[in-house]
């Protein structure tokens, strides 16, 4: 007989079917037992004799066969999708046997501090609602694929171990490789440029890595990036144009697919208005002096809390929950963003803020090879360590752009997690890998030739 899942046993009334599943809960009544049997769609009632069940206790893995009844209108339970019917078990047979389980991770309203979440994740991991998080994030991956393929953009895979520092700064991962030295990405930006050469618009979804000095809600050592990169644009805006796309597609899958997921969590999908508000960052700290009195407009960046006030600014004036800024300066940008032409100290970038959160980084590149030469020399780079790169506009590149989106970060705003390692099956941070680091003995490091 073939198994059906759980959620099938409701089409199969009268019938003897083969289920298999984990016990959830296990409530005896004298000679009868009942056991709420879990499959990845859901619950079962069983019905047993308690001789058939004798030993069996929470997370044992059954395999039960037995007949589909219909309950009587009083026993409906209409918390599950299966609550009109039970199965009454014939046979019982354990698959795999469970130790005694530590806590109840299945509560509905799994109240552990992050630390205990994430080591027992092997078990948090069955509880519903965690399991719905990592839902989310699939449908957010897949959103995305599909809006990219929908507008005629090439998939690729982008290496992970690179010869040079993409995005600056010192938080990279060194790599031995075979003795050389070696990076692990900070994103695919070299990457996806060069592959522009040859398919105009391409997206790639892929793991990459910053050392991230310091712990803080929104920082992960290691996350999923969303590309996007795409030639012969004619305004940097046709890139946030793009980017609205993506994100409008992805809430409205959500709404439409998800609503078991957003439910559990009691969330809405972020509202993003007609159209999602644009605004330069210098205008952003004005706002922001005049909502708050907090002067910010000689900081070269925005400061978490002027993220949140300029969300909540869009979320009265405009009804969207996301806005657009615009405009960063210069210095504090990547080598390869095209300064603005109307005023160079400033760039044609953005971020998307959602929630109070930056979620998306985007912008116009340089795709004049000499302009692009200096900046790397002026950023402190030697130009040899981007030769490979540099070919592809010394061979002629059209004007592009792109962007990336933060799996996790959006993952989180959208569900209003506390903290992004929640968003992630198995985070790594300064703290852990899997383990906590502080549990594991230290390795003394080899001296590499470097
Ligand atoms: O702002 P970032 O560093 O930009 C880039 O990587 C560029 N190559 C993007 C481009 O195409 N111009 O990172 C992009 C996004 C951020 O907006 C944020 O959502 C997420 O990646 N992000 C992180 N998410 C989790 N943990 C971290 N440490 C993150 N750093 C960035």
């Amino acid at each position: 007989m073939e198994r059906i899942l759980n959620i099938e046993t409701i089409k199969h009334t009268g019938e003897k079917v083969r289920v298999c599943g984990w016990v959830n809960t296990r409530r005896d009544h004298g000679k009868l037992v009942f056991i709420d049997l879990r499959d990845r769609t859901g619950l079962l009632q069983i019905v047993c004799q308690s001789a058939l069940v004798k030993d069996i206790k929470e997370e044992y893995v059954l395999q039960i066969k037995g007949i589909i009844k219909e309950r009587p209108e009083n026993m409906v339970n209409k918390e599950i999708e299966t609550g009109k019917v039970e199965l009454q078990a014939e046979n019982v047979e354990i698959l795999a046997k469970s130790s005694p389980i530590p806590f109840d991770f299945m509560a509905e309203d799994l109240n552990l501090k992050l630390p205990t979440l994430l080591d027992y994740r092997p078990l948090t991991i069955r509880n519903p609602k965690i399991k719905s998080i990592f839902k989310i994030g699939e449908h957010i991956t897949n959103s995305f694929r599909k809006t990219m393929k929908d507008l005629d953009f090439t998939g690729f895979e982008s290496p992970n171990i690179v010869p040079a520092v993409a995005e600056g700064g010192a938080d990279v991962f060194h790599v031995d490789y075979y003795n050389y030295n070696a990076y692990l990405a900070q994103s695919p930006q070299l990457y996806k440029q060069i592959m522009l050469g040859a398919f105009e618009r391409v997206f790639t979804i892929t793991h990459v890595y910053r050392a991230e000095p310091s712990i803080t809600t929104r920082h992960l050592a290691e996350y999923t990036s969303l590309d996007a990169e795409i030639s012969f644009i004619d305004s940097w805006e046709n890139l946030m144009d793009i980017c609205e796309k993506i994100i409008k597609n992805m809430f409205s899958d959500l709404e439409e697919n998800c609503q078991k997921e957003l439910s559990i969590h009691k969330v809405k999908v972020p509202l993003s208005g007609k159209k999602i508000p644009r605004i330069k960052m210098r205008e952003v700290q004005q706002i922001i002096l005049e909502r708050t009195g907090r002067d910010n407009r000689k900081e070269p960046d925005l400061q978490p809390e002027d993220e949140q006030e300029i969300c909540q600014w869009a979320k009265e004036k405009h009804g969207s929950e996301l806005v657009f800024v615009t405009h960063y300066p210069t210095k504090k940008r990547p080598f390869y963003t095209h300064a603005d032409p109307k005023d160079p100290d400033y760039t044609l970038s953005f971020d998307l803020l959602c929630r109070g959160l930056e979620i998306v980084t985007g912008g116009q590149r340089i795709n004049d090879y000499d302009k692009l030469t200096a900046n790397i020399k002026k950023w402190g780079n030697e130009t040899k360590n981007f030769s490979f790169y540099l070919q592809t506009f010394k061979y002629g590149l059209p004007p592009e752009g792109g962007f990336a989106l933060g799996l996790e970060r959006i993952v989180k705003q959208v569900l209003n997690l506390k903290n992004v390692r929640e968003a992630v099956p198995f985070p790594r941070d300064m703290e852990r890998i899997d383990q906590r680091l502080s549990t594991l003995q230290k390795k003394k490091t080899k001296k590499s030739k470097r």
